[in-house]
């Protein structure tokens, strides 16, 4: 079976975090793909974001993952997208809920507000927790087709 492709991004803020879910990601063998940034200097988190959210979009991945300082402005950026449903999470509870009741296909990380090992149990939560359906169904479609 082929691993699945899985795309990650931050900005200058959260590079640190990205190499340890990167590290993390490739022990549980998947095919991360790494959009950046790669070091401390300054960025705008959107640009970041968008690389992501247009991978998702294009369908060149399902899942993704992204991180700034706090987690807001890099979720803000990929949830622009119709085709992404990105959850800021600051602990496991929030990432299994994500996926059971959101159906969430990215997940975003502060590096300033969340610890290492509580992203990486979040993030294992996030990448095998199934959506519940059923009435929540109703829900994420209406997500996905907001009155604008
Ligand atoms: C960058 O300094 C910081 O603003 C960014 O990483 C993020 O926290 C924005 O929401």
């Amino acid at each position: 079976m082929t691993a699945e492709k899985i795309a990650i991004a931050c900005d200058h803020g959260g590079v640190n975090l990205k190499k340890a879910l990167i590290d993390e990601l490739k022990s549980k063998g998947f095919d991360v793909l790494d959009l950046g940034c790669d070091r401390g200097d300054s960025v705008d988190y959107p640009d970041y974001g968008y690389k992501l959210a247009q991978a998702i979009k294009d369908e060149t991945i399902k899942r993704g993952v992204v991180i700034c300082g706090s987690g807001i402005g890099i979720s803000i950026a990929v949830n622009r997208y119709t085709e992404v449903r990105c959850a800021l999470v600051h602990d496991t509870l929030g990432a299994k809920l994500s996926r059971e009741h959101n159906n969430a296909n990215v997940i975003a990380f502060g590096e300033r507000t969340t610890g290492v090992a509580t992203a990486i149990d979040a993030l294992n939560a996030f990448l095998t927790t199934e959506f519940e359906g059923g009435r929540h169904e109703r829900r994420v479609e209406k997500l996905t087709n907001p009155p604008l």
